[in-house]
């Protein structure tokens, strides 16, 4: 068969001195920043450094999926029915109202995608979550910037209010924020969803169950609202990228439109469906990472390092000029933590892990500080 299709073209048909252009990306990615997370030799180390859940994936899902998991699941493309089904019922929405995606990452560039033009305008916190940024840019959106207020890091809800105007098409909003910690009440969103006629607004619930405050029920109010929650923090799998959005149904219907058909593995949707089954997992992690968090919070007090009280699992905290040479030397130590004084002058990111854990990083501190 082989012999016969090669038969078809002979050898000397094959041009040898092709003349080839160089390729010419699209304007909006020459424009891009390149975003490289420092994610490389983290294994078998303290990972104090991305916010995931530190104690690794829940037992239950892992046994799940080395019972169940069967050969046949695996061959075939993949299957939501039951999936949409569960995850609706969890977090109380019909099932027309939730899209799976790849991550909060593929939910934010579905938004971006199905609502935003080219050149139209995308309001942005800063700092935040650097994906709003780079799928904005990747678009050829418009990205425009608001800080969050100097000194306490709270939210700009007057500014951001101010800076709405017809034109914006989506605003993006962590809630609580990465890397800042800090958030925004239920009504001050209301105040922006008000405002924000014209606009697609995300609120990103990231790490809701740290701070409890949450604006999913509105979405039955607000046909401008979005919200995304993820299973890569408390729920322990970011390695199989799995997340929700949730709007009316109209708008999801549009959003599905523009995804791709399988873009969540059937591991990812299988292992979320299974994770929102153990409630106290969750609460069990919660109450921990709440006790380490005040362990934390006096231990920065004692060695006198000032840091912004936090909504999340993560506190950002005050090195000064020694931000880069801590977290090196914290490193070469094996705790991770992150760097951000790039964008907020001498301040390094700590995930809050458990007890055990933080009281590790602030023994590596001391001896460093
Ligand atoms: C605010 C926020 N949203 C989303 C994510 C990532 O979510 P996912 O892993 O579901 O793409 C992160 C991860 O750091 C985050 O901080």
């Amino acid at each position: 068969m082989h012999a016969l299709w090669r038969s078809v073209l002979p050898a000397d048909s094959i041009e040898t001195e092709v003349k080839l252009q160089p390729l010419t990306p699209r304007a909006a990615v020459l424009r891009m920043d390149p975003y490289h997370p420092p994610s490389g030799g983290r294994r078998n180390k303290l990972r104090l450094d991305f916010n995931e859940n530190t104690i690794g994936a829940p037992p239950h899902v892992l046994d799940f999926i080395r019972r169940y998991l069967t050969a046949s699941d695996l061959s075939m493309y993949p299957e939501y029915d039951h999936a949409l089904e569960d995850l609706s019922e969890h977090f109380g929405v019909n099932p027309d109202e939730l899209t799976l995606a790849n991550g909060t990452d593929e939910a934010i560039q579905l938004l971006i995608n199905t609502y935003v033009e080219n050149d139209e305008e995308v309001l942005i916190l800063r700092p935040s979550y650097a994906m709003y940024r780079f799928y904005a840019q990747l678009a050829g959106a418009s990205v425009s910037h608001l800080d969050y207020r100097p000194g306490t890091l709270a939210f700009p809800l007057e500014e951001l209010l101010e800076r709405i105007n017809p034109d914006t098409r989506a605003v993006l909003i962590s809630n609580p924020n990465n890397p800042t910690g800090t958030g925004i009440g239920v009504s001050g969103i209301e105040r922006i969803l008000a405002r924000a006629t014209c606009a697609a607004v995300l609120v990103d619930e990231a790490y809701y169950e740290f701070s409890g405050v949450t604006v999913l029920p509105l979405i039955n109010s607000y046909s401008n609202l979005f919200v995304s929650r993820t299973f890569s923090k408390i729920y322990g799998i970011a390695a199989l990228r799995c997340g929700c959005l949730f709007s009316q149904a109209e708008n999801m219907a549009h959003v599905r439109k523009a995804q791709s058909p399988y873009s969540v593995n059937s591991l990812a949707a299988m292992s979320a469906r299974i994770a929102v089954q153990d409630a106290r997992f969750v609460e069990d992690y919660v109450m921990e990472v709440l006790a380490a968090k005040e362990l934390l919070y006096v231990g920065l007090e004692r060695l006198k390092i000032s840091y912004i009280p936090s909504q999340a699992n993560f506190v950002l905290f005050q090195a000064g000029d020694r931000a880069i040479e801590i977290r090196d030397a914290l490193r070469a130590r094996g705790v991770l933590v992150r760097d951000r004084s790039y964008e907020l002058a001498g301040c390094v990111r700590v995930t809050v892990g458990t007890r055990d854990q933080i009281q590790r990083f602030l023994d590596e501190l001391e001896q460093l500080w």
